[in-house]
């Protein structure tokens, strides 16, 4: 824990921050400098530490569902790629995992990452865990109980390599990963939301997604960087498996 004085120099130097334009960024490379002055001027930083949120991705899931309204209290979530948590915080309160809306049903959030989660209160926590392995699904699907899941949420994205094919190949595999996963675990008409960049590949994905939901939707948060090819695919309406 900071103590009350370090918060309150660490607050003014990073307000004075904000009002500098960094130009001499000795020791770090242009593009530390640029992401340093871009986190200073971001709102949406500063309202993620205002709301606790571990970071400013929480508003992206927090827009798309004000505006679509796939989350509510009960329901069972999986949220791919968690890490910091951010996304989690926010499942975790509007399906009412933490049972923190005393007369509303208690939901389950389930998140994954490679990376190690601190823990959430009121969500179920896979760290250190590669989504794409049979051993991690395995892992969810003995959580789950045999219950269906009404939302399958990722955010995950590669280590970008820098070559533009190569990133947008992995990212895609990511999304065909969590695709192929909702549809075994998925209640009918559940939801699924998977993160891309944009590219040659948008289109099939959107068009496999198809198959197994009534709608799928294209949706870039305000939150989402408009530097940034990052966009969402809202799948609604999971029409359940054909067993033919
Ligand atoms: C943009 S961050 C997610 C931010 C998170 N939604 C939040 O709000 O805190 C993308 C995450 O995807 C994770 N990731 C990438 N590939 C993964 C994989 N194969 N399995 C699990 N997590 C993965 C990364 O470790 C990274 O933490």
């Amino acid at each position: 824990m900071f103590s009350k004085q370090f918060s309150r120099t660490l607050h003014t130097t990073l307000c004075y921050c904000k009002n500098v334009k960094l130009k001499n960024f000795k020791g770090k490379g242009a593009s530390s400098a640029q992401w340093l002055t871009r986190q200073l001027s971001d709102p949406y930083v500063d309202k993620a530490k205002m709301m606790n949120y571990r970071c400013r991705s929480a508003f992206k899931l927090v827009e798309m569902d004000d505006r679509f309204k796939f989350l509510s209290p009960g329901q069972i979530v999986i949220d791919c790629g968690a890490a910091p948590g951010s996304w989690t915080q926010v499942a975790v309160k509007r399906v009412n995992a933490d049972n923190s809306k005393e007369n509303a049903p208690f939901g389950t959030v389930i998140s994954i990452d490679k990376q190690q989660i601190y823990p959430i209160m009121g969500a179920t926590i896979l760290g250190n865990s590669d989504f794409t392995t049979a051993s991690t699904q395995d892992k969810i699907k003995t959580l789950l109980e045999n219950k269906k899941v009404d939302t399958v949420l990722s955010d995950m994205a590669p280590n970008a390599t820098g070559v533009k094919d190569m990133d947008d190949e992995n990212i895609i595999n990511l999304c065909y990963s969590v695709l192929r996963f909702a549809v075994l675990v998925s209640n009918i008409d559940a939801t699924l939301v998977v993160k891309l960049w944009q590219s040659n590949y948008t289109k099939t994905l959107e068009n496999d997604m198809l198959h197994f939901y009534k709608t799928v939707k294209t949706v870039k948060p305000q939150a989402s960087r408009s530097d940034s090819a990052e966009i969402f695919l809202l799948a609604r309406e999971f029409k359940g498996l054909k067993c033919s």
